[in-house]
């Protein structure tokens, strides 16, 4: 089971997915990468004072393109001084599940650092090719900061597409500089760390800087930016808040990667911009978006620019559709709730977010088309028709939530047929099923944790989930129990939406 909230993280992998597919050319008879269990792990880990562990499983994709980089990683890096061993653990072998859900593992592969014996641990964020899985460990296994002794020193650590603290100091002890040190023991897997004595080796450097100051390079907005609070909680404010561009890009190169999980880690609310980059407007409004994404600056909202070319996995995500770009989408930062302005213009931009701030843009629901023909005995309700056939229908309604793939959800399809074919002389009953993966779940009255999740709401307003056997006759006395009259009010109901159409 996937935690709430992770399908952040699938539609991102998905997107993301620039994993190196590797040449099969390496049949080594010694496996360098250790095979752990629940029943050796704690013993391994504790010996080890720096160790990998991948957790895996058999059936994943991206864990089989990963084995045999994995395994010419671990061959080249039992040679380094001191070796650096990497290990894996099958975490779908139901022994091992404890031993995965202790580690938060919620994806595959998960890859994580183990220090001092498993004291600290990290998630690897590297590469995931053999040569850059062999030079991200070799720098995690060395010092957290680097010496900066010379202008190749800074030069080789200051690359243009990552972010890299700099500590510049009077000399290498003291608070600051510690400090600033165990600031970069825990942040080393997410930024490059390096330290030195001498602000003139570093690009665009000053010889009237002395320190302490810490400089955070970066590769866009700004380009560098510095800080002088040595607290390590401010320091760490600052090295996270410094590292979010005003506007993430999103699009088919790998080097924005790292920025993009960011984004959608972020605690903020989410807006996204979407079109087509090689349209004529795009400049003006990537211009546009960029002002209103400095304005908002520091309001709890995180903007992101995606090219269309990249964002099929989110257009699939929020039920968005090509010919309604470009787009802006807001998700609220507890996830609930999404706004959307299709067909944008340049001079809509900052007028609409000003009504999203004032409260004024309404929520958008992702939902299928309202069906034709809904004379099958079990019921489609989709997201538009919720309200209507669950809520103030007045009756009891038995409410499927499935996935078009899941298997469990094909077998009961032909029990609730049975059932609804059985009720189809009451009036009072309704079945119905709901697509969960075309339509938005209104999570604040259903939790949908698994397919399929069956509720039933009575007349009266009583809801429950039913989590008895899925056969007609349990269903069925399930029914008969949680079962209300009909409310009078379904009649005015259906009268007043009555009313309403011929409104319209
Ligand atoms: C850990 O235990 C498993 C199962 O007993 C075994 O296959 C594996 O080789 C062991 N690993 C190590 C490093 O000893
Ligand atoms: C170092 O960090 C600690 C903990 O945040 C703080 O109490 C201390 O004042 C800091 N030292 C300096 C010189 O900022
Ligand atoms: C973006 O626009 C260009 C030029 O109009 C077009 O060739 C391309 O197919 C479009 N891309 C997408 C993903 O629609």
């Amino acid at each position: 089971m996937l935690p709430r909230g992770s399908s952040w993280y699938l539609f991102a992998l998905v997107a993301l997915s620039a994993w190196a597919v590797s040449s099969a050319d390496d049949t080594e008879l010694k496996e360098f990468v250790l095979t752990l269990d629940h029943s050796n792990f704690s013993d391994i880990v504790g010996k080890h004072d720096f160790i990998v562990v991948e957790f895996y499983a058999p059936w994943c994709g991206h864990c089989m393109q990963l084995a045999p980089e994995y395994e010419k990683a671990a061959s080249i890096l039992s040679k380094h001084d001191p070796p650096i061993v990497l290990a894996k653990v099958d975490a779908n072998d139901e022994a091992n599940r404890d031993l995965a859900s202790e580690h938060d593992i919620s994806g595959f592969p998960t890859l994580k650092i183990f220090r001092k014996g498993g004291k600290s641990v990290q998630e690897y964020k590297g590469p995931r090719e053999a040569e850059g899985i062999v030079s991200y460990l070799k720098k995690q296994n060395g010092p957290a900061s680097a010496v900066i002794k010379s202008a190749d020193d800074a030069r080789s650590l200051i690359e243009e597409k990552s972010i890299v603290v700099v500590g510049i100091f009077p000399k290498f002890s003291g608070e600051e500089y510690e400090n600033f040190t165990a600031l970069a023991d825990k942040l080393r897997s997410d930024y490059e760390f390096g330290h030195t004595l001498d602000a003139k080796l570093l690009p665009r450097g000053e010889s009237s800087i002395t320190g302490p100051l810490v400089r955070l390079f970066k590769p866009f907005d700004e380009l560098f930016v510095d800080f002088k609070d040595f607290h390590v909680d401010a320091l760490e404010k600052f090295v996270e808040g410094s590292s979010v561009p005003v506007v993430t890009i999103f699009n088919n190169d790998p080097t924005n990667h790292p920025f993009v999980i960011k984004f959608f880690n972020s605690a903020n609310a989410k807006a996204m911009l979407f079109m087509n980059f090689t349209n004529e407007v795009a400049e003006t409004i990537k211009s546009r978006y960029r002002d209103v994404a400095e304005q908002f600056k520091g309001e709890g909202i995180s903007f992101l620019l995606g090219d269309l070319e990249a964002s099929q996995g989110a257009f699939q995500y929020f039920g968005l559709k090509e010919d309604q770009v470009p787009l802006i989408i807001i998700q609220s930062n507890d996830g609930q709730q999404k706004f959307l302005k299709a067909n944008l213009e340049p001079d809509h931009i900052t007028p609409w977010f000003k009504e999203y701030k004032a409260g004024k843009v309404l929520p958008f629901r992702k939902s299928e088309p309202v069906p034709k023909d809904n004379s099958e005995p079990v019921k489609v309700v989709v997201a538009d028709t919720l309200q209507d056939t669950v809520f103030n229908s007045g009756k009891n309604v038995l409410l499927e939530f499935y996935a078009p793939w899941c298997g469990h959800c094909k077998n009961l399809a032909p029990i609730l047929d049975e059932v609804a074919v059985s009720y189809e002389n009451d009036a009072d009953i309704v079945i119905a099923k709901f697509d969960a993966t075309a339509n938005d779940v209104p999570t604040e009255t259903f939790e949908v944790q698994g397919f399929p999740t069956v509720y039933f709401r009575s007349a009266g307003g009583k809801i429950v989930q039913y989590e008895g056997d899925r056969t007609k006759e349990d269903i069925i006395d399930f029914i008969e129990k949680n079962r209300d009259k009909a409310t009078a009010s379904s009649v005015s109901q259906e009268v007043s939406e009555e009313e309403k159409k011929d409104e319209l």
